[in-house]
């Protein structure tokens, strides 16, 4: 008898696996069977949001956005900078109300990727995971190699106190090795140890970072979340330094014209300052280590959304308004853009104590994306794409030990071997993807099941799912349309992740489901004997 279910099972069409939906009840009972310790709160999860929110983007990528690069290869928007801020945050606030939607509906661990498999089924889940991991793991490696440059940068200033190797390491020990090729092909006096004809470098302050961040993970998201509430009052402390400092010196000749490079300027800032909010789903994925997910995950999501669009605003006021963004600038306004505004007023102590903030902005930035990318491979591993093991909880902490020390190699490992600024750029194109998707299941399960409770509903559905679709695919087409390799990456990445559902994934979850039917069918069988 088991061996014509089994026959059966298999005879089943492709397209049907691949389309298979996993209930949301099945995930809420499994998550309440071998869940997450459920630690944190609505100032946890806020802590938390905008710990991931507030990083590199506004330290370093607002230059660009404000001035254009220095290639010119992107327009600058000038003091229209704060318009492509809105324009980037509606995109992501369409997109918010929906991961809010979800979020309290199904609140277990996996996000985005959680939710397709309530929608689209098990092929587009596994997709979404394989996507999600350019924005977290990807995004939390090109993070650490920032993490490197502003401390590099940031050690310089000891040259006075500290011996010579510490504040001016040899380039091979802060870089990576695509960055030192650069650097060696304008100076050949620049030492580079090789092994059999190979360039070493190796990227030790973005190393030891990521080794810290994962061994804090592992001592539990509590403890994560008391170390990002750390970092995220000392950089929004920096931040209103700068505004409150900053206001003193702003000179409104500065604001004219408002947009150098017309509306072509504004979306290409509105485009690149996109990256300074990323990191506000995160939230979603650790839904289920929530107390109270139903009422805290809305207020956390939108609540970090909504303060750091206020701060990224008053930021872009002070900024173009120090400093004339619609003429060439120096190539440190466009790597430490406030730093930079505060050194040009003679306010040298108010630019080294930007830095440290910057640090510890990048700092919690990293916390929260090594977090997220831990949590939805949790996820996947529940659903049998990788290895069981991974579920294992450590004894002491209860959280996925195993898991994140193996993302935190893996990050080792890509920082040694990646070009991070195609990275970066593929990081963008994750995220993208990921909220397209969670507004189209949004929708979908409006439809396929409307009468589970909902304690958060999007207002004025279908209208603003369809508006989030529209925002961030018209934000994704327009890079892809302007970019080179990196957009070519992007469906070289998507190939990969299909080949090795097919291979591994799709074989895996056939062999679960085959063990399911032999339980049962011995299951009843002894039942029937009895
Ligand atoms: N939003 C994050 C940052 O700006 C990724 O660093």
């Amino acid at each position: 008898m088991a061996e014509k279910f089994n026959r059966a099972t298999f005879t089943r069409s492709f397209l049907r696996h691949i389309t298979r939906i996993k209930a949301p009840d099945e995930m809420l009972a499994q998550a309440s069977e071998q869940g997450l310790e459920k630690t944190l709160g609505v100032w946890d999860l806020i802590i938390l949001g905008v710990g991931a929110i507030i990083g590199s983007g506004i330290f370093a990528v607002v230059g660009i956005a404000a001035a254009g690069s220095a290639d010119g290869s992107s327009l600058g928007a000038g003091p229209a900078l704060m318009v492509s801020m809105i324009i980037a945050a509606v995109a992501c606030i369409f997109s918010a109300l929906c991961y809010s939607e979800f979020a309290t509906m199904i609140p277990v661990a996996g996000g985005a990727y959680t939710y397709t498999f309530a929608t689209l089924g098990e092929f587009a889940a596994w997709m979404v995971g394989w996507v999600l991991m350019l924005e977290y793991a990807i995004g939390f490696i090109a993070v650490a190699c920032a993490w490197s440059n502003h401390f590099t940068q940031f050690m310089t200033g000891f040259d006075k106190v500290l011996p010579s190797w510490l504040c001016h390491p040899p380039v091979w020990l802060t870089n990576d090795v695509f960055t030192v090729t650069k650097l060696v092909g304008n100076n050949p006096d620049i030492h580079v140890p090789t092994i059999l004809g190979m360039p070493v470098c190796i990227n030790l302050p973005a190393i030891l970072i990521v080794l810290l961040m994962t061994a804090i993970l592992v001592r539990g998201t509590k403890d994560s979340a008391k170390m990002a509430g750390l970092m995220v009052f000392i950089k929004l402390a920096v931040i209103a330094l700068f505004i409150l400092v900053g206001a003193f010196y702003v000179k409104p000749d500065n604001w004219t014209p408002f947009a150098p490079n017309g509306a072509a300027g504004i979306f290409a800032g509105a485009f690149l300052i996109f990256f300074a909010y990323i990191g506000f789903d995160a939230l979603a994925t650790a839904a289920e280590e929530c107390k109270n997910p139903q009422k805290d995950l809305p207020i956390g999501i939108i609540g970090s959304l909504l303060v750091t669009t206020i701060v990224y605003v008053l930021v872009a006021l002070i900024l173009t308004g120090m400093q004339d963004t619609s003429a060439a600038v120096s190539l440190d306004f466009l790597k430490a853009p406030m730093a930079y505004c505060m050194t040009a007023v003679k306010q040298n102590w108010a630019a080294g104590l930007i830095s440290v903030g910057s640090l510890a902005g990048l700092t919690s930035v990293l916390l929260v994306l090594e977090m997220a990318a831990t949590r939805i491979l949790f996820a996947m591993s529940r659903d049998h794409f990788i290895s069981k093991r991974f579920q294992r909880l450590h004894p002491k902490f209860k959280t996925p030990a195993l898991l994140t020390w193996t993302v935190g190699i893996l990050a080792v490992v890509g920082i040694l071997t990646l070009n991070l600024d195609v990275a970066a750029e593929l990081c963008n194109y994750g995220t993208f993807t990921s909220f397209i998707i969670v507004c189209i299941a949004v929708l979908i399960l409006r439809h396929t099941d409307p009468n589970r409770p909902r304690p958060f509903r999007v207002p004025w559905s279908p209208v603003v799912p369809t508006l989030g679709i529209i925002c961030c695919g018209g934000l994704m087409v327009y890079k892809s349309l302007e970019a080179g390799s990196s957009a070519m990456l992007f469906p070289v990445w998507l190939g990969v992740g299909a080949v090795i559902y097919l291979l591994y994934g799709f074989i895996k979850n056939r062999n679960n489901e085959n063990e399911v039917h032999k339980q049962l069918v011995h299951g009843s069988v002894g039942t029937e004997s009895k």
